[in-house]
This record gives C-alpha cells, sequence and structure tokens, in this order.
C-alpha cells in the first residue's frame, strides 16, 4: 500500500484512527428514540492529514488505490470523497476556516458489510480535523457532525448508533446507548462469552435498500399511536390497533426496546443469546429486513453448539450476522460454519475474531 509521503511527497501533520462496529441487540431502534447495544471491533480507519497550500483537496484511499481532487463548490462522486466532503462541510458550518487539505484514508474495516466502515470514516475525519485545527468538539459533538455529513451528503437519514459508536465504544464492552438522551454505559459482555461475525457475502448498499422506507413508517406508526416516537410505546401489544404493515414495524420496535433494556441487566450468555435469536425473528418476519442468505447463516449458526444466540447485524439487506459464543470458541465455530454455508457456492467469511492472515 502507497504511503502519505509517497503520494503527497512530504509528511502528515495530523492523524486520527476511528473503529467500526457490530451491533449486538437494538436494531433499528436509534431513529426511534431507543435502545442499542453496540461494541466497537478491532478493524479500524485512519485518516492523515496536512495543509497543501493549495486551492484544492487532494484525497487519497489507500485501500483503492484511488486519488480524487475537489473544491467546496461541487460534491465529489465517488462514496469515500463524499463522506470527507460532509465532514469538511459540517466544520465548515460551525464558522471555521478549514485550509485545503492532502487527505490520506487507509482502512481494514470491509466496505458494506454493515461494520459502519462509513461511521468510522467520519468520525476518524473529524477526530484528525479536531487535532489539526484543536477544535473544542467532545466525542458525542464528532459523532453528531458525522451523522449529519452520512444525512446531508450521503443522502441516507440513517439514526446515530453507528457514529455514537465508533466515536465512544471499545473493543471487548458493549455500550449500551439511550439514544434519546445519550445516556451511555460501558458494560462488560455476559461471562464467559464472545463475539463472533460473519459476512453472508451479499453487498448491502444502505441508500439502496428500503432504509429510508422503514425509518418513514416508524414515523407514521408513531404519528397515529399519538406518541413522539416508538421508543414511547411500553407494550407491544398497543401496535395491534395499527394497520399492516405499520403494526409489525412498530411492534418490532418496541420488542427490540424491551430485548436492549433486559440485556443491559448482569444476565446469563443463554439468556443474552435468547435475546439474539428473537432479535432475529423479529427482524426477519415483523421489520422484514433479512433475506434468506442471512436467513440461512443465522440458523446454522443458531444450530452450532457453543453458539448462545445469532442474528443479523446492522440495518440488514445484506450485510453481515453476529454471534454470541463461548469464551474460546468463535474461531473454530466460524470456520465450522462457514464451511456448511459456503457449500452452495457462497462466498460467506470470518471478519471477528480478525480472519488470520
Ligand atoms: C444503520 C444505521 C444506524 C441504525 C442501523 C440499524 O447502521 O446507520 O443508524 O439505524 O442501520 O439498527
Amino acid at each position: 500500500m502507497k504511503t502519505f509521503t509517497a503520494i503527497f511527497g512530504t509528511h502528515p501533520t495530523a492523524s486520527a484512527e476511528a473503529p467500526g462496529r457490530v451491533n449486538l441487540l437494538g436494531e433499528h431502534t436509534d431513529y426511534n428514540d431507543g435502545y442499542v447495544l453496540p461494541t466497537a471491533i478491532r478493524q479500524s480507519t485512519h485518516v492523515l492529514l496536512r495543509p497543501n497550500e493549495g486551492n484544492i483537496f487532494r484525497v487519497y484511499a489507500a485501500n483503492l488505490n484511488q486519488f480524487i481532487e475537489f473544491n467546496m463548490a461541487g460534491m465529489p462522486e465517488e462514496h469515500f470523497g463524499q463522506y470527507i466532503y460532509g465532514c469538511l462541510k459540517q466544520v465548515e458550518a460551525l464558522g471555521i476556516d478549514v485550509p485545503k487539505l492532502d487527505i490520506y484514508i487507509a482502512s481494514n474495516i470491509p466496505i458494506g458489510l454493515g461494520l459502519s466502515s462509513s461511521a468510522a470514516l467520519e468520525v476518524a475525519m473529524l477526530r484528525a480535523l479536531r487535532v489539526l485545527l484543536s477544535l473544542p468538539l467532545d466525542d458525542v459533538q464528532i459523532a453528531r457532525l458525522a451523522q449529519r455529513a452520512e444525512i446531508d451528503y450521503a443522502g441516507v437519514h440513517c439514526g446515530l448508533m453507528d457514529q455514537m459508536a465508533s466515536s465512544l465504544a471499545d473493543v471487548g464492552q458493549m455500550l449500551f446507548l439511550d439514544m434519546r438522551t445519550l445516556d451511555r454505559r460501558k458494560l462488560p459482555l455476559p461471562a464467559g462469552s464472545e463475539i463472533l461475525v460473519l459476512d453472508s457475502g451479499v453487498m448491502r448498499t444502505l441508500a439502496g435498500s428500503q432504509y429510508n422506507e422503514r425509518r418513514a413508517e416508524c414515523e407514521a406508526a408513531a404519528r397515529l399511536l399519538g406518541v413522539a416516537a416508538l421508543r414511547d410505546v411500553p407494550e407491544p401489544s398497543l401496535t395491534e390497533s395499527l394497520p399492516e404493515p405499520l403494526c409489525r414495524r412498530a411492534r418490532h420496535v418496541v420488542s427490540e426496546n424491551n430485548r436492549v433494556l433486559r440485556a443491559r441487566e448482569p444476565i446469563s450468555a443463554d439468556k443474552f443469546g435468547q435475546l439474539m435469536n428473537a432479535s432475529h425473528d423479529s427482524l426477519r418476519d415483523d421489520y422484514e429486513v433479512s433475506i434468506p442468505e442471512l436467513d440461512e447463516l443465522v440458523a446454522i449458526l443458531q444450530r452450532q453448539s457453543g453458539v448462545y444466540g445469532a442474528r443479523l447485524t446492522g440495518a440488514g439487506f445484506g450485510g453481515a450476522c453476529v454471534a454470541l459464543c463461548e469464551q474460546g470458541a468463535a474461531r473454530h465455530i466460524g470456520l465450522e460454519t462457514l464451511k456448511l454455508y459456503n457449500r452452495s457456492g457462497r462466498n460467506g467469511c470470518l471478519l471477528v475474531p480478525e480472519p488470520s492472515r
């Protein structure tokens, strides 16, 4: 991989890093003011910067070996360029003068698999700008700016979970987040467990998926129920008066919030796993964001001994599955599961624990 110096002929003056995330429970609850339980993963994105004294931004994405140039009058076409542009716009909107920059991006977070590669890029870029320009921004403000960059410039009406997780979560701990108050608490994983994340081999594009449609359905359901957000509905049965499909969408959100609240308590890995299994059923049947490949991968995982529970993770429509496994067993279970899943010509692969090189 080419270095910053090889591309720009000089050394960077600021750099920052941000991790990807995997969500253990609380899917499609964040934009309903609900609760989520993500954790950071080891894979991360690095951004290196240097003011270039020119009149153009230059960005090199090392993994893609792609180089682009732009000025703030027009957003670049490349996805990675749009996230960078979005972050620059957010910082400019704070009234801050951003010099023209040479920007280098390197990442080992796979793109489009539901591990928040975009949130990690945004958070790493904003952190690098914070270092370079001594910006008085805390980690929550960084997450909020990152989310605005994604909504305004990448066109995805996403919630705040991914950016909060990338900005605040640690590897090996769960981050309980109340997405209305932003109250948060770091929690240990259930005793004797570890996380396994497998890619289904089916790419997911969030904007192209029905993400924005699901969000609009939730807002419509909340309006009909006369509440500010689905977080305010205490009981899944209260959603039964709603027309289809709003009643199932709302039932998912209400039941999923209850599952996160139960998982926040110090429960056993077994109980936690059961909540994950129930979450997958709800995402498949009520929220309808699963696909046959994810259902198959989850079913194989759930049959493996040493697996407490498994579900799709992230927005759905492709991407990854997460399982809670007996401590020390995740890699073996992952590889055994993939043998079965890939038999029919699929391209599933191990994401966490990191594949050995
Ligand atoms: C994507 C969004 C998040 C969240 C999840 C689903 O990752 O960016 O805000 O809504 O989907 O839980």
